[in-house]
């Protein structure tokens, strides 16, 4: 393990890293949010300095899009990539069924957008985040602020016919007031405990008015990589149920243990 990183984020950074060898030069790339994006992002912007790898990012938010800058990744928006090769993000929890839940960091809108917009999505990700059933981390919904409460009563009726262990939702809030995400809307938490039928359950909080998107992604994910604090990745195959491990280096990349924002 580097000397400077705790047992989780060796996991985090030896995922980033394996993801990274699937990125090809000429892909157009989303970019995800999150700790463990964060290290994908280095891993990646690491491999453009050593090998003049050529790839354009469109970045899932502005947390992402600022790094992205900062490491000199040429970036790009949706509107102007249209379509993208492959998208590498971080989820909050994932099943075996390759499902997940997304929006800790309350950019699953953006996050799910890029992702339905990619020809491969590579979830990247610590063992501890790996569930039999989804629910036990809260299913984040985005939500327009206008009526925000009315949304959430109908959420809270609309929970009584689903199939979960709970039903409390509440209105994420940082220091300064309510959770703003990058579309101005705000995040409501859905504390479910189990989700039994997370398709069911996407489908039902997308057909709510308010509701803009929710944080359950369904059949989007190719492929995940798993890290382990020993450096061991397993890469699991959605397609081909393949599950392949290998060790990575935890060998610093030029400069990409400098600067630790996130
Ligand atoms: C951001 O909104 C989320 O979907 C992140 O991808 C997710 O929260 C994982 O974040 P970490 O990699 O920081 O755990």
């Amino acid at each position: 393990m580097h000397k400077d990183l705790s047992p989780v984020e060796t996991a985090k950074y030896v995922a980033a890293k394996r993801a990274v060898d699937f990125v090809q030069s000429g892909m157009k790339l989303g970019l995800g949010t999150g700790s463990t994006a964060a290290w994908m992002v280095r891993c990646l912007a690491a491999r453009v300095q050593a090998e003049g790898l050529k790839i354009i990012g469109v970045p899932t938010s502005t947390r992402t899009a600022d790094l992205a800058k900062e490491l000199g990744l040429t970036i790009t928006t949706l509107d102007q990539a249209k379509w993208l090769d492959l998208t590498i993000d971080g989820a909050d929890e994932f099943d075996q069924s390759f499902n997940l839940i997304k929006g800790g960091g309350a950019a699953l809108l953006q996050e799910k957008i890029v992702a339905a917009a990619s020809d491969q999505m590579i979830v990247i990700t610590d063992a501890a985040k790996e569930v039999a059933n989804l629910g036990a981390f809260p299913l984040p919904v985005e939500v327009i602020r206008f009526g925000w409460t009315t949304t959430q009563v109908l959420i809270e009726e609309m929970l009584l016919s689903q199939d979960v262990f709970a039903r409390d939702v509440t209105l994420r809030i940082a220091k300064d007031g309510p959770v703003l995400t990058d579309e101005g809307n705000y995040i409501l938490d859905l504390h479910l405990k189990r989700i039994g039928q997370p398709q069911r359950l996407a489908l039902a909080l997308n057909q709510i008015p308010g509701v803009v998107e929710n944080g359950l992604f369904i059949n989007l994910c190719d492929r995940v990589i798993i890290g382990h604090t020993d450096g061991r990745v397993v890469v699991r195959d959605n397609h081909d149920g393949s599950i392949k491990t290998s060790k990575v280096s935890v060998a610093p990349l030029g400069n990409i243990f400098a600067d630790l924002g996130e």
